[in-house]
């Protein structure tokens, strides 16, 4: 991270005003949607972040196993994103979060949440968890790392509480072409040829972003496969009448970042969810949904999950673009 921190603050604004819409046309399909990350920082907090701290602690506290996993070989490059992360959090967040540094040992302050904790840079020992699991505990961001070995990216290690229907449990290990494998044509297209390409020749100092969507019923983050009987029963709860309460638009704000010292990657997920109901509220954003819906194939709308009701939100959202439509007359 090159960039001057600027420092900043909570975004405390309304959902609506500061939601991650990803669709730039009324057409969607699977394609490299990287776009260059200046700044290139990794972190946002929101209003949301005492609740999704105390989400994920709960996860971890209860189901670690599912959600934080590591190869004892990626320790070094665990410490290197905490040092990214750290001075990210301390040089743009400075009321939120400090560091004293005395040599190697550190002393790490979360303000909001009035905790202190001193240890010995590089020793794990000294930390109460894995350096990656201990400072995902402090952002909304999911965190996970990709080697670098012998011309291919391997998941090696991932604090992963609020998946889309995907494990750290499950792809640990796993090279970027076979986590891939689940997503249809990814592979037989050559986008996944195309885009491990692209991720091989990224270079410190220059970050990428890139936006991901599904839909999720209710207000829900942490969608595992390991616990889809709790929240994926829930499809069957959809009526043409709650539709625009139940169903939410969840978007992944994504960010890649090449770790000069491992020559890994590191990946960022921040998911935030909207409810249709929410969405209303930006008229533009409905139609665009509308549009790249009624154009969807089947196969991307079965992958990610919501097949089987697509076309209840199809009429819901005609309902209201017709209401709305009526009223500007
Ligand atoms: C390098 C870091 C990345 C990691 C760790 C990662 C991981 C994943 C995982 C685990 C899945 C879910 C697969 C499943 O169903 O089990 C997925 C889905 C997907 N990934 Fe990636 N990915 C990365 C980068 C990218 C990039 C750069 C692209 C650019 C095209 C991409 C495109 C996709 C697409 C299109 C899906 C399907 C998502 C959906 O339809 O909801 N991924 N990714």
């Amino acid at each position: 991270m090159t960039e001057k921190m600027l420092k900043t603050h909570i975004d405390t604004r309304p959902l609506i005003e500061r939601f991650p819409f990803p669709f730039k046309s009324d057409s969607y399909r699977y394609s490299n949607n990287a776009e260059s990350l200046i700044p290139s920082f990794a972190l946002n907090i929101t209003s949301e972040y005492l609740h999704e701290i105390s989400e994920k602690r709960r996860i971890l506290n209860n189901r670690k196993e599912q959600a934080f996993q590591s190869f004892s070989h990626s320790i070094d490059a665990q410490w290197e994103i905490l040092e990214l992360i750290v001075n990210e959090m301390t040089e743009r967040f400075p009321s939120y979060f400090s560091i004293k540094k005395l040599d190697n040992m550190w002393t790490f302050y979360n303000h909001i949440l009035k905790e202190e904790y001193s240890f010995v840079f590089g020793d794990s020992t000294t930390l109460p968890y894995e350096p990656l699991d201990f400072i995902g505990r402090h952002i909304q961001e999911d965190l996970v790392y990709l080697a670098n070995r012998d011309g291919d990216l391997y998941m090696d290690a991932g604090q992963l509480c609020f998946p889309a229907n995907w494990s750290i449990a499950f792809n640990l290990g796993m090279t970027f072409t076979e986590f891939h494998s689940p997503v249809p044509h990814f592979s037989d297209s050559g986008l996944a040829e195309k885009v491990k390409k692209f991720l091989l020749r990224m270079e410190p100092g220059n970050a990428w972003t890139r936006l991901n969507w599904t839909l999720t019923v209710e207000h829900i983050l942490d969608t595992f496969p390991e616990n889809y009987d709790d929240w994926g029963s829930k499809k069957a709860q959809i009526t043409s009448k709650n539709v625009g309460e139940l169903v939410h638009l969840r978007v992944e704000d994504q960010r890649l970042f090449r770790l000069p010292k491992s020559n890994g990657i590191l990946f960022s997920i921040h998911t935030s969810l909207i409810s249709i109901d929410e969405l209303q509220k930006n008229e533009e954003w409905l139609t665009r949904f509308y549009h790249v819906l009624t154009d969807l194939p089947d196969y991307i709308s079965q992958y990610k999950g919501f097949l089987t009701y697509k076309d209840k939100i199809i009429q819901y959202l005609e309902k209201i673009l017709q209401t709305k439509v009526g009223a500007s007359k």
